[in-house]
């Protein structure tokens, strides 16, 4: 079965709400305006119940199927934007200086909304379908918030379904992996005290500089002489700052970067090490160094069993050819992580064609993906609870 004929022939409208949605992006919690969007939206579909506010600016629906089974079956999208100058030169481009949709958030949205009124409509399915619409995707741990507001329980929510648009993979194909997709982020931040001085007599001072570069390299040696060659993990330093001027040796100077790993005993290996590394160095230059790990979003881990479902839905509506059940995991992080922490369920990939990459200015959601993304998720749906 190729995408639903229902949904193709509406995609012109979704695109129409995804635009809208594109004009008006709104940042981390701060999305007022597209969580009553949204909300209205559901209204207008005949969603049995809608609650706004949880985890702040968090939006549920909820949709019985025609039968009324037990099981509920939940589908996530997100809404937030980036701040970022939007250079798309669009005729929808964002209308607010500073802020874009560089991650095709608006697609998700309008996608599971084109799913939610199709249900609603249709309801040919045994039991429950939540729709949930998060806010804070982008570093404010957005699904968490909505779990620690009682997601789960206060719907009763068995299993748990997310997908991201892919740039560089085909319009029209879908990739998934069981176990870990992608990797637990963690922010870095080092701070070293040395002892300030005249650049002419560094004898007589702790350089931050030089200690801080003996870090940077040190530091380069925990993937590649820590880390089993077999797994995979990142660290970056991003940033390093010191000093004011040329004849000054900086009494402080402060590093931040990020770590990625796609296992628990990695992350925990990477923290251990930066931490030795960072005061050790520190401690041979006669420096003090200290470093804030902080432990960002986890790995996400795909439940094994749930792949080889959403890998199903996905080869009825892109054909077999056209889905990779095994493609790599990625090194970027994701806070639906949280969410298959409490419940299983898989992370998709969805091709969004040869388009700029996420959260550069250029980038757009690519609306061909559309009928694809909403017939996943409304198949799902139906075949995960058949009527
Ligand atoms: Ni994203």
């Amino acid at each position: 079965m190729p995408v639903l004929n229902h949904i193709a022939g509406r995609v012109e409208e979704i695109a129409e709400w995804r635009h809208d949605l594109h004009m008006h992006p709104e940042l981390q919690y701060d999305v007022h305006r597209t969580a009553a969007t949204v909300a209205e939206k559901l209204k207008a579909f005949g969603c049995d119940e809608i609650v706004p506010g949880i985890g702040r600016t968090g939006v549920v629906g909820v949709i019985h199927g025609k039968k009324k089974g037990a099981k509920v079956v939940a589908l996530r999208a997100d809404m937030d934007a980036l701040p970022l100058q939007e250079m798309t030169g669009l005729p929808y481009a964002s209308k607010t200086p500073g802020k874009m949709h560089a991650c095709g958030h608006d697609g998700h949205t309008a996608m599971l909304l084109g799913a939610a009124r199709h249900l609603c409509e249709t309801r040919n399915f045994d039991g429950t379908a939540v729709v949930i619409f998060q806010p804070a995707e982008e570093g404010g741990a957005g699904a968490k918030a909505m779990i620690d507001d009682g997601l789960f329980e206060r719907f009763g929510i068995h299993e748990v379904y997310g997908m991201h648009n892919y740039p560089g993979q085909a319009v029209g194909t879908f990739a998934m992996r069981p176990g870990a997709i992608m990797a637990a982020a963690d922010r870095l931040r080092i701070d070293i005290e040395g002892k300030g001085g005249h650049a002419a007599r560094p004898h007589r001072a702790i350089d931050t500089i030089v200690v801080g570069a003996a870090i940077i390299n040190a530091l380069q040696t925990i993937v590649s002489r820590n880390v089993d060659p077999i797994d995979n993990a990142v660290v970056s330093i991003t940033q390093f700052e010191g000093g004011h001027t040329d004849n000054v040796i900086p009494q402080t100077a402060f590093m931040r970067g990020t770590c990625r790993s796609l296992k628990p005993e990695v992350r925990d290996l990477l923290e251990k090490r930066v931490k030795e590394v960072v005061e050790g160095i520190a401690a041979l230059h006669g420096a003090v160094a200290k470093v804030h790990y902080g432990r960002d979003y986890p790995v996400v881990v795909n439940d094994p069993g749930a792949v080889e479902f959403a890998e199903s839905v996905a080869t009825e509506i892109a054909g077999k050819d056209n889905v990779n059940p095994n493609v790599l995991p990625v090194m970027g992080g994701e806070d639906f992580a949280f969410m298959l922490q409490k419940r299983p369920g898989a992370f998709i990939f969805m091709g969004n064609g040869d388009t700029a990459n996420l959260h550069h200015p250029a980038y757009d959601f690519n609306d061909k993906a559309i009928p694809f993304g909403a017939s996943y998720w409304v198949r799902l749906v139906e075949k995960a609870m058949p009527a």
